[in-house]
């Protein structure tokens, strides 16, 4: 018996030498020590050992289970103190290393460009005003000097919410709400969405963005027209930006006119891209109409005024080099990362 209990001791501290896992020497644990253990089936024989030899025996096991025991609690020890080293090696911060940066967001091409025009015409004293989508058809046709059935509503394909409430189909409608409620001088840009019954393609959308623009003074000529929209498509496309006036009609300007940029591709010559003309079509504009004047109170022997309307799409299409429009609304990441 002295013998099994000389060769347990011994196994035991064999095998836990070996041990470097605390489940492993859980089982280890039981296997010596517990209850069906291996020094309990020997200290169950003891009945028949002789009353001298007893405990002596007795003695050995007891010695037995303690060094087991201290050996189980320092191996324990050892083994925890070791992953904790080896968790504070992992987690060490090296304080040295590039930090990580956060993807950045950007400005939406229509924003960006919306924000240049602001801050081009907040430069010269100009003010941002907003109006309804939802609009009059006061507003957005008949003091415009567009009655109901001028011809001139045929170019909107509007929507109709009854006869008299339409979707705004241009910002124009601000013009006179601005002129209704101020008196000159008057320097507004408004921009904002405008609804047309249009059917989606490359360059048409149903809902699309606007700016407005409405100077009213004395002594307002067609050449503070041109110089004020000089002056923002340059910033826009760069010094080398050349505009021109063509003659055109809107009912609430006198004269009308479209303005063209000149084609960067051919310098003004004429190519493929501005399809001949050596110009590319960029919004309309005018001399604020005598009649609009009157009808909001202001007296058009005194003030006169010019007028703009911008498609924000359009010149953004422009200065990005996009060739369709849709691209703009459908927000899809791989295409907007690229400016
Ligand atoms: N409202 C016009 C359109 O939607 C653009 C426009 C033309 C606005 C002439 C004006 C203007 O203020 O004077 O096509």
């Amino acid at each position: 018996m002295r013998e099994q209990l000389e060769n347990i001791k011994k196994l035991a501290a064999e095998e836990l030498a070996k041990c470097s896992d605390l489940k492993v020497m859980e089982e280890l644990r039981i296997k010596f020590l517990g209850k069906k253990g291996e020094l309990t089936s020997i200290l169950k024989q003891m009945g028949g050992l002789s009353a001298e030899e007893r405990p002596v025996i007795g003695q050995l096991a007891n010695s037995v289970r303690a060094d087991i025991e201290k050996k189980l609690t320092e191996r324990a020890e050892a083994l925890k103190a070791e992953a904790a080293k080896m968790k504070m090696a992992a987690e060490t911060i090296d304080v040295t290393l590039p930090g990580k940066t956060p993807p950045h967001g950007r400005l939406h091409p229509l924003t960006a460009t919306l924000e240049e025009v602001k801050e081009v015409f907040l430069g010269m004293g100009f003010d941002v005003v907003e109006g309804p989508e939802v609009e009059t058809d006061h507003y957005c046709f008949e003091a415009l000097n567009t009655p109901k059935h001028h011809p001139a509503r045929d170019t909107q394909d509007t929507f109709y919410i009854n006869e008299n409430v339409v979707l705004r189909t241009q910002t124009s409608s601000v013009q006179i709400r601005t002129m209704e409620k101020r008196k000159p001088p008057i320097r507004i840009i408004s921009p904002g969405r405008v609804y047309r019954s249009d059917t989606v393609d490359a360059t048409h959308s149903p809902i699309f963005n606007q700016i407005e623009g409405l100077v009213v003074d004395k002594g307002i000529t067609l050449g503070d027209l041109y110089g004020t929209l000089e002056i923002l498509m340059k910033k826009l496309y760069g010094e080398k930006a050349q505009i021109r006036l063509r003659p055109h009609h809107f009912p609430y300007t006198e004269p009308s006119a479209e303005v063209d940029l000149m084609c960067f591709n051919c310098g003004g010559k004429g190519c493929s891209m501005c399809k001949g003309d050596g110009y590319v079509e960029l919004l309309g504009s005018g001399m604020v109409h005598p009649k609009v004047l009157a009808g909001c109170g202001i007296d058009p022997e005194v003030y006169s005024g010019f007028a703009f309307g911008i498609g924000l799409e359009r010149i953004t299409m422009g200065r990005y080099n996009i060739n369709d429009m849709r691209l703009l609304y459908e927000n899809d990441v791989r295409f907007l990362n690229q400016f």
